[in-house]
Order: C-alpha cells, then sequence, then structure tokens
C-alpha cells in the first residue's frame, strides 16, 4: 500500500508557536464537535512532545464541562509514577478552563495491561465516537500510540478486522508494559494529527512515508495509509 498523499505538514518556527497552532485547531474541532452534538470527544498522546500544547490547550475558551478526554495509548504504572501518560494529563492539560471535562484513564489499577484490558476495553466502548479530534506523537522508531515495531500485539493492534478497544502492548523498547487504543478505534475520528519536533523525526516520517529500508516497517506507517481523514502533521524544529 502507499501512504495516503492527504497529508499536510505544517511547520514552525519552534515549539512554542506549534503549541498555540495545535492548540487553536483542536480547540476549533473540539467547538464544532459541541455545535454539532452537544459534546467533543479528544484522545492525546502522552510522552514529552505535547506538553507546551496541553497547556495552551488548557486555556481554550469552550465548554469543558461538555468535553470528555481519553488517551491513545498508556504506561500500565500507578498514576503516583512520573512516566503515567493519564498524570501528564492531569498535570498539564485538566487545568483552568480545561480542569471541567472529563477524563476517561485507560489504566484502570489492574495487575498487568492483560488483566486491566476488558475494563479499558469498556471504557472505550462507552466513549460517542467518533473522535472529533486525535493528537498522535510518534517516536524514532516509527511507533505512535503503542504500536511499537516488535511489539508482541502489534499485528492484532492494527487489524481492521478485529473489535475495536484496547489491547495490551509490551515491547523490548516500550519501557513498560502498555495499553493502547487499536488503529481502527483512533481511526474513528473526524480529524487526526501528528504532532512531531525535531529533524530526526521529520526524517522518520520522511522514511515511514517513503517506505524504502526501515522506513517500510514504521508501524506510522499504517496511520498514513489508512486515515479515512486527512493527517495533519505540526512539526517544528
Ligand atoms: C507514549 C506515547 C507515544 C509517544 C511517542 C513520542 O505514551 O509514549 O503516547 O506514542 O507519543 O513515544 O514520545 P515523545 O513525545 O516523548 O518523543
Amino acid at each position: 500500500m502507499t501512504p495516503s498523499p492527504d497529508l499536510t505538514i505544517h511547520e514552525f518556527a519552534d515549539s512554542q508557536a506549534l503549541a498555540t497552532a495545535l492548540a487553536g485547531r483542536v480547540a476549533e474541532a473540539l467547538r464544532a464537535g459541541l455545535d454539532e452534538r452537544g459534546f467533543a470527544l479528544l484522545a492525546v498522546s502522552g510522552g514529552r512532545t505535547p506538553l507546551g500544547f496541553f497547556e495552551r490547550l488548557s486555556q481554550a475558551t469552550l465548554d469543558w464541562s461538555r468535553v470528555q478526554v481519553t488517551l491513545v495509548d498508556e504506561r500500565w504504572v500507578d498514576e503516583p509514577d512520573p512516566r503515567s501518560n493519564a498524570r501528564l494529563v492531569r498535570e498539564h492539560l485538566l487545568r483552568h478552563a480545561a480542569a471541567a471535562a472529563t477524563f476517561v484513564p485507560l489504566y484502570t489499577g489492574a495487575a498487568s495491561p492483560e488483566e486491566g484490558q476488558a475494563e479499558a476495553s469498556r471504557r472505550v466502548h462507552a466513549l460517542p465516537l467518533p473522535f472529533d479530534a486525535v493528537v498522535l506523537g510518534m517516536g524514532l522508531d516509527g511507533h505512535t500510540a503503542s504500536f511499537f515495531p516488535s511489539g508482541d500485539q502489534l499485528e492484532a493492534a492494527l487489524d481492521p478486522n478485529l473489535p475495536s478497544g484496547a489491547l495490551p502492548m509490551r515491547a523490548p523498547d516500550a519501557g513498560e508494559p502498555r495499553i493502547t487504543l487499536t488503529l481502527p478505534t483512533l481511526l474513528q475520528t473526524r480529524q487526526l494529527f501528528l504532532h512531531i519536533e525535531g529533524e530526526d523525526k521529520r526524517q522518520v516520517l520522511a522514511q515511514a512515508r517513503s517506505g524504502q529500508g526501515e522506513g517500510a516497517h514504521y508501524p506510522v506507517r499504517a496511520v498514513l495509509e489508512r486515515s479515512p481523514v486527512s493527517v495533519a502533521v505540526y512539526w517544528c524544529p
């Protein structure tokens, strides 16, 4: 398959300018959802890149009390753990105006993601899909969400024929066991953003798009190939 040409790269001088622009676009998507449906649904990524974006989005003027926020993936750790994506979202996104939003965590407190999967999937199935916006990040190994190249459940997570929901994922480079929305779940979105920073990530994206060499094995390719909506890449050096 050839990656969809329907991809736009928005380039910014620095992280702050990018964060402001991306927060503006996501806030617009949420307002559109509120206008049309009376509620809005957002899925965000963890990691370090989204911090500035979260800070700006948290100050957007909209009716956050009718917005649900969840994660595209989670590291299976308790919330006080600095690696917890839920902690990151609570500390950086669910503040200011956005403190009124409802957060739907994927972490359940079960001993393992395998044991927590049923409950996490139940939470995902209870979401009023489609998402108004999904914001993905990407690692230098071409992973996005927790679709790691050597993930034990990678095939299942990308499989369009398996039931949607959340899946456990274990990979040598993942740091800890994870849980991730499946690809068919996160592609049920009205708008899809890929937020990457740094020249190295731009090269990884270029390789993924070309499908040459290592790029052929980058899981982010599956998003580029299968997204039913245009992928908006937000990038800065
Ligand atoms: C996670 C993610 C993951 C992340 C990338 C990029 O929980 O780790 O959701 O997919 O977006 O690993 O991470 P950085 O922003 O830290 O580079």
